[in-house]
């Protein structure tokens, strides 16, 4: 079975249009589909069948567009895949409301798992869920807040992005019938896999192409989040003698225009070398993820998982 088939299967055409119609706007644009085809391909990995993932498989990929339609209104960011954000294009009430139903579609997508499996599928997406909430708060707390520890950065972007990659895996393998251990192991390939996709993210914000990332560059910036680049710039201004004054001027404004800061800010990291220093990273993330991989069965999946990592650690978009 293929994902983006099952996806396009949905039917939106319900009233009230304006509740639905941005619900199919932003699964119809695409996106990688990264989460449903890591829960397929935990699946494959033990042999488990397209047809008993594949609901899980959808809950988890209309639960993660869910979550972009809240996130683009706290981050105020206006371009996602491409096209204008839900709250552009529409408004904020329209991305808060088509948001919340998608959340209540994807609970009744995972329904549709195989029954003896949904007690504990449920339980697992609800901490997922709940985990994703969390870090999505500290990532608010910490753009106010004015030191922010790696280790703080680190616990934020597991519960804000690893933990939904993780929970892939492990559905995936669960409902394949997959040991503990094994899904353990996914588990942890996922959190790896994640923090690196995460950083990844980070760096992209700052100097991806608008055209490939399909989001707008310098909102991370513009918002002072506290990002891995962030970070990792007062580290390095720190081991070079540069003063983190300028930065820290930078990130202690809120503007209506950020065009002189997201250019101001860019310079300072280049200055700095926080991307080649920060690339070293995810690479660092790629290797504990592979290493993780090799104490699972040896299959077709697990070699999927391993393109899928590097592919993941090295995107564009
Ligand atoms: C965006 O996720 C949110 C992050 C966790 C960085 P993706 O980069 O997977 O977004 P799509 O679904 O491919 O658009
Ligand atoms: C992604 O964080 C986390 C969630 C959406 C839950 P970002 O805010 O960095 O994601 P993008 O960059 O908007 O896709
Ligand atoms: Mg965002
Ligand atoms: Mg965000
Ligand atoms: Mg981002």
């Amino acid at each position: 079975m293929n994902i983006n088939n099952e996806i396009a299967k949905l039917d939106w055409k319900r009233e009230p249009y304006g509740l639905y119609e941005p619900i199919e706007y932003t699964l119809a644009a695409g996106g990688k589909r990264v989460r449903p085809q890591l829960a397929m391909i935990a699946s494959r990995m033990f042999d488990g069948k397209d047809e008993a993932v594949m609901p899980a498989a959808l809950a988890l990929e209309v639960f993660h567009n869910f979550t972009l339609l809240h996130d683009d209104v706290m981050d105020k960011a206006d371009m996602r895949r491409g096209r204008p954000t839900v709250h552009v294009k529409w408004n904020e009430n329209t991305a808060i409301l088509s948001g919340d139903q998608m959340l209540i579609e994807a609970y009744k997508l995972l329904s549709g798992v195989p029954a003896d499996k949904l007690p504990k599928v449920l339980q697992l997406f609800n901490q997922m869920a709940t985990e994703i909430c969390e870090g999505q708060q500290y990532d608010v707390d910490f753009e106010s807040q004015e030191q922010v520890a790696l280790d703080d950065y680190l616990l934020m972007i597991r519960l804000k992005t690893s933990v939904l990659l993780a929970n892939a895996l492990q559905i995936g393998a669960y409902i394949a019938g997959a040991d503990e251990q094994a899904q353990d192991a996914l588990y942890q390939f996922g959190i790896a896999v994640g923090l690196g996709f995460q950083i990844q993210d980070d760096i992209l914000d700052v100097w991806g192409d608008p055209q490939t990332f399909g989001k707008a560059v310098g909102g991370d910036i513009s918002c002072n989040k506290k990002t891995f680049v962030y970070l990792t710039a007062l580290q390095l201004a720190t081991t070079l003698n540069h003063s983190t004054q300028p930065l820290n001027h930078w990130y202690s404004q809120v503007l209506e225009d950020n065009t002189e800061k997201i250019a101001a800010v860019k310079a300072i990291f280049e200055q700095l070398g926080v991307r080649e220093a920060c690339e070293a990273v995810v690479a660092q993330y790629t290797q504990s993820a592979l290493e993780i991989l090799d104490t699972l069965p040896q299959n077709t999946a697990t070699e999927q998982l391993r393109q899928l990592a590097n592919k993941l650690h090295t995107r564009k978009d």
